[in-house]
């Protein structure tokens, strides 16, 4: 049985616009759109919102409250979920291809524990007093996004781990490879970004029309 967990219960500080989960691009907000991701994937989805939108109704999806931060509100999932798999992916990342899931599935099976993660397509180097100091190997550099998945009984050990020794993270498979524990690092998507700063809106807005049509 497979979990979709969905932690939505930021306040969107950077953003400057409310409950970002809340929001919508061209009708849907960033949830729904999360949400319906997983449809025909997923065995049950859970999302974790804050405590002033707990009683909102989801047609495909359970509530769970949100913690103080982002690890809270996943421990908080880990608790409700009852799949023997689970998959943790951000509200702040609305633009999700099933392929993108199918792939993270495909590294738990294997692995234990997967995410997707993105090659990049610039130079990058490493900074010093603003100046060049050296040139990083790009083919071996990766940017981590959600979807992650996880056999949960590895992830709720991680998490448990990280409380005990008061580690916070930004990101799950991260508790997980802190333990020396394999994570594959499977292809995500471009379209995959995170809706961080007004930039990101903008992007946002623009590009749910076309994603919509597709
Ligand atoms: N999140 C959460 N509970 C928190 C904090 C964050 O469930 N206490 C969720 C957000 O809703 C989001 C994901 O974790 O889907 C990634 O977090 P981020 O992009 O940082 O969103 P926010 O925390 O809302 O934004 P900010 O950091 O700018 O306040
Ligand atoms: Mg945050």
């Amino acid at each position: 049985m497979i979990s979709a967990l969905i932690p939505a219960a930021g306040s969107g500080e950077r953003l400057g616009m409310g409950a970002k989960a809340l929001l919508e691009l061209n009708g849907r907000t960033l949830l729904e759109r999360s949400i319906d991701a997983f449809l025909g994937i997923a065995d049950e989805i859970i999302v974790a919102l804050p405590e002033a939108h707990l009683t909102m109704p989801f047609k495909h999806a359970r509530v769970v409250a949100g913690g103080t931060t982002r690890q809270t509100s996943v421990q908080n999932l880990l608790e409700a979920a009852q799949g023997d798999v689970v998959l943790i992916h951000d509200a702040a990342r609305p633009f999700l291809p099933k392929a993108v899931i199918q792939r993270v599935l495909e590294g738990v099976a294997t692995h234990g524990a997967a995410t997707a993660a993105l090659p990049m397509a610039d130079t990058l180097v490493v900074e010093a007093n603003e100046q060049w100091q050296s040139l990083l190997d790009r083919v071996h550099i990766r940017a981590i996004q959600t979807p992650q998945g996880f056999r949960r009984d590895l992830l709720l050990n991680a998490h448990h781990q990280a409380q005990l020794e008061q580690v916070a993270a930004t990101d799950d498979a991260g508790l997980i490879a802190r333990l020396g524990l394999p994570v594959a690092l499977c292809l995500g998507d471009e379209r995959l970004f995170k809706v961080t700063r007004a930039g990101d809106w903008a992007l946002a807005t623009a590009f749910a029309a076309v994603w919509d049509e597709g």
